[in-house]
């Protein structure tokens, strides 16, 4: 895999915050990064930063094997933006919107023509042409952010939190769009708090916590990293202490967790573990409303290695 963006010992502070502390990665050509952290954790700011767009205190950025910088158009003419705040002029409709960004990087008109062409069906937005921002839904309105960011068909593209407070359908056009853009050659990274957009979406994964990089990989690699095979959700289940320890006490088990008449069990390894808890519980006659297995999700992951909820 080529490595087309090199981040180095990026470090960028705000008075005495660090929001960026020492960060190193590659992005590779064809992948779809995700930087995933919750709220305040850095991903905008990274995103700034090797864009150029903010100054950084120490470190280097490299794109293309060039040192990025604010005056490098010949580098920025082949990236995408589409920054977190929705960014379209609300007196233009959709079509002259996309047109104007797009003619930022292509100056033939019909080639041009083609490209919104291609960039309003790959958004779904055909049947609001002609429609206004202000008339837009909130889901509509991220998509006609994302077409302008995109129509020029740049190689690199940065996705900043898309999908925030975007309805299902546009959150599934979204995603579809993305894979799409993939498949055409292009580079993406995109940042998100949703885990499931970024197991869903994302080739490997950077998990940020405040400004520090706490763990990468692909999602198979990370959920490798905190040794949990299976996890138990037991809901609606009354459960006393010495019950517990019997529990506690069954094959594989890693951790336990009682509140609220849920109980939640992980287990290390080995097969059946499921069926022997259904049994145990059998052989207690302890009513439960509903149980089920899960493998675990990156925010057991972020759980693990920060003692918090990514939502949180
Ligand atoms: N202009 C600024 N001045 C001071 N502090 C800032 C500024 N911009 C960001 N920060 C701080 O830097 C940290 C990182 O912010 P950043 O916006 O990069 O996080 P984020 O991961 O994108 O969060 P979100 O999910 O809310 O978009 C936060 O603690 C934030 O409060
Ligand atoms: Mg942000």
């Amino acid at each position: 895999m080529k490595s087309i963006i090199e981040v180095k010992n990026l470090t960028k502070e705000y008075r005495n915050l660090k929001a960026l502390n020492n960060l190193s990665f590659d992005i590779f050509e064809g992948e779809i990064l995700g930087l995933l952290g919750p709220n305040g954790s850095g991903k905008s700011t990274t995103i700034n930063c090797i864009l150029s767009l903010l100054n950084y205190n120490s470190g280097s950025i490299k794109i293309y094997n060039q040192e990025m910088q604010p005056d490098a158009y010949n580098i920025k003419k082949d990236i995408g933006v589409i920054f977190q705040d929705i960014a379209v002029f609300e007196e233009l409709n959709v079509y002259d919107n996309i047109d104007y960004f797009c003619g930022l990087y292509v100056k033939n008109k019909d080639e041009r023509k083609e490209l919104i062409k291609d960039t309003i069906k790959l958004v779904g937005l055909e049947d609001f042409i002609k429609f206004y921002p202000k008339q837009l839904s909130g889901g509509l309105l991220r998509r006609l952010n994302i077409a302008c960011g995109i129509a020029h068909k740049p190689k690199i593209i940065f996705l900043d939190e898309p999908t925030v407070a975007v309805d299902p359908q546009s959150r599934n056009n979204i995603l579809n769009g993305i894979k799409k853009l993939r498949k055409q050659g292009a580079t993406i990274i995109y940042t998100t708090h949703y885990m499931e957009e970024v197991e869903l979406l994302c080739d490997r994964v950077i998990i940020l916590d405040k400004g520090k990089i706490i763990a990468s990989g692909t999602c198979d690699e990370l959920k490798e990293l905190i040794n949990i095979e299976e996890k138990v959700t037991v809901e609606g289940i009354d459960i006393n202490k010495n019950l517990l320890k019997k529990i506690r006490d069954l094959k594989n088990l890693k951790n336990i967790n009682n509140h609220e008449k849920t109980l939640i069990i992980t287990y290390q390894k080995g097969k059946n573990n499921l069926i022997k808890l259904i049994d145990f519980l059998k052989q207690e006659n302890l009513p439960y409303s509903k149980i089920y297995s899960e493998r675990p999700t990156l925010n057991d992951v972020f759980l693990e290695l920060t003692g918090k909820d990514l939502r949180d």
